[in-house]
């Protein structure tokens, strides 16, 4: 049984600074697996009906794929790679690129060498912990500091991630300064789309304590970008195929779902995770939060 103390957990997720979410990580990403029963650490994207959380989660990893334009890319890193399951996935379908994690969380990464394969050829753990298989790269590293060289990158990917980062245009400052001229930086985020603060604070009930990242609004999050020296390619709005269905798999199997996750945590903890994903779906369903894929590149093309 994981022993979580809840005021413990709700002051992370109320302070949020890095060690915050690395410990709310620590504790709460088990509650997570059991429920999808694998590594992904994504809502996943369900529009065409996929069987089961890690269907959707590779559907979502398949449409940031081609929204990135994988095909036509080599150096990429990922930022807030979970247990690196969506580098796997891309590594798996776009064999010519040559992937770097990149995560605060240093239990993850170590876990995640050992899902991807256990030769890890170096290990390193002064001020960045480097990590490394014959496929993936792993830097223990924050999304606001990129230990990367300038202009050496094709693609920054941030799936799910960019929500904690802070502050965001910290992030894309230095995606810019690691892309090079004609890369991709992609976004993947969970947002309001209500611009105040105030207001979407009062809408979003027990959110406010489960959803623990900042609760940036798509405005924010667009005009950062923009702010940043970066131009929108294109924005895809896909909370529909997000929320809803991902709350409907988990109320049709909740049986089983909490006999599992019983298992490992206290039953109340699964009555908060029942109760705010049925307010996602109906803060989703209000238009209160989307889930956004963002593709942007550097303003300063030269051709
Ligand atoms: C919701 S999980 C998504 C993980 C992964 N992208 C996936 O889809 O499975 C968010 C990830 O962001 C990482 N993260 C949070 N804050 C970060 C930061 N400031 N810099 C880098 N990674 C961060 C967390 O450790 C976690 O791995």
């Amino acid at each position: 049984m994981i022993s979580i103390n809840l005021l413990q957990v709700f002051l992370w997720a109320f302070r949020r600074r890095e060690r915050d979410v690395v410990n709310l990580y620590n504790s709460l990403s088990p509650l997570m697996q059991l429920a999808t029963d694998n590594n992904m650490l994504n809502f996943g994207y369900w529009k065409n009906n996929p069987a089961d959380p890690l269907g959707a989660q590779n559907e979502l990893c398949k449409l940031i794929g081609d929204i990135s334009d994988l095909d036509s890319a080599n150096i990429v890193i990922d930022v807030g790679s979970g247990f690196s399951a969506p580098a796997t996935y891309w590594k798996s379908q776009y064999g010519n690129i040559n992937i770097t994690c990149i995560n605060t969380n240093f239990q993850q990464l170590v876990l995640s060498t050992k899902l991807v394969g256990n030769n890890i050829s170096d290990m390193k753990e002064n001020l960045y912990a480097l990590l490394q298989t014959d496929d993936i790269r792993f830097v223990n590293a924050t999304s606001t500091s990129l230990p990367i060289s300038a202009s050496s990158v094709d693609r920054v990917i941030a799936l799910e991630s960019a929500q904690h980062f802070r502050p965001l245009s910290q992030f894309i400052r230095e995606s810019k300064k690691v892309l090079k001229n004609n890369g991709i930086l992609i976004i993947a985020i969970p947002v309001t789309k209500i611009p105040s603060k105030l207001a979407s604070f009062m809408k979003l009930g027990i959110l406010l304590l489960t959803w623990a990242s900042e609760h940036y609004s798509l405005d924010h999050v667009k005009t950062t970008i923009i702010n940043e020296g970066f131009h929108i390619d294109e924005i895809q709005s896909i909370g529909p195929y997000v929320y809803e269905p991902l709350t409907d798999y988990y109320i049709k199997n909740r049986k089983y779902l909490r006999e599992e996750i019983l298992k490992k945590y206290p039953s109340y903890l699964e009555n908060i995770l029942y109760k705010s994903l049925l307010k996602m779906k109906q803060v989703s369903q209000k238009g209160i939060i989307d889930y956004v894929l963002i593709k942007c590149r550097p303003n300063d093309i030269s051709q």
